[in-house]
């Protein structure tokens, strides 16, 4: 299929600490096409975390593969694997991990500086990404003068600055109401169609993971119904 954008075969996990083995993904099979809205659920402790972290090539799977861009992710380099990070995937956390000491405006231009751009330039576009996301009036807030709302909204914005094919997301809205969980959903939802942004949302929240495109189940450390 063209429209793949990252495959997932027989993605294993297991952690050994002395004579204990855990086995958390048990051969995950995963195709996440181009622009689609993916709802991964599952009960506490069923590897959704695990998985994301090996999507974005932040942990080594003990075996199978991840193909990201035509890429075997295990094969990049350290190097390799970071400048896909910053170009091609954006993160978001349940907590939203934003720099403190530093403005809403500058948490988003952060990733375009890493990427060489100019502080002006990186600036400007900063500002248009958070206006796209609704926050015109708190660009020079620091995260522990904004809602949580306006934290992961932020956080959204800081992912997707860079215009990644790929957008992970780790129960974005665990910490909001479900008033402010309904306004992120439909933030991402909106950014999903202008930007044709994939983004791949583990929750625990199945009223909301309903509303996706498509919704996949964690269970036994394998992801049902994965493969259409
Ligand atoms: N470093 C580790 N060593 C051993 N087991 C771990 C480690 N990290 C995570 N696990 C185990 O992996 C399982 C899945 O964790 P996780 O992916 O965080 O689940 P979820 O996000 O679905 O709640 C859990 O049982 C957890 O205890
Ligand atoms: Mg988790």
């Amino acid at each position: 299929m063209s429209d793949v954008l990252l495959s997932c075969r027989g993605v294993t996990k297991t952690y050994q600490e002395g004579k204990l083995t855990t086995s958390v993904l048990n051969g995950v099979d995963l195709d996440i096409r181009e622009g689609e809205l993916l709802a991964i659920v599952g009960s506490s402790g069923s590897g959704k975390s695990t998985l994301l972290h090996l999507l974005g090539a932040l942990d080594e799977l003990t075996a199978g593969e991840v193909r990201f861009q035509d890429k075997v992710l295990h094969q990049l380099s350290q190097k390799q694997q970071a400048k896909m990070r910053n170009d091609s995937l954006g993160f978001v956390y349940q907590f939203h991990h934003l720099l403190g000491e530093f403005s809403a405006l500058e948490n988003v231009a952060m990733p375009l500086l890493i990427s060489g751009m100019s502080i002006k330039q990186a600036k400007a576009k900063a500002q248009a990404m958070l206006d796209r996301v609704g926050l015109s009036h708190r660009v020079a807030h620091r995260p522990a003068e904004l809602s949580g709302g306006e934290r992961q909204r932020v956080a959204i914005a800081r992912a997707l600055i860079n215009e990644p094919a790929l957008l992970l997301a780790d129960e974005p809205t665990g910490n909001l109401d479900a008033h402010t969980a309904e306004s992120i959903y439909q933030l991402m939802r909106e950014l999903n169609q202008s930007l044709k942004t994939a983004f791949v949302v583990v929750t625990h929240d199945l009223s909301l993971a309903a509303k996706f495109d498509r919704q996949l189940h964690m269970q036994d450390g394998v992801l049902q119904g994965a493969i259409a």
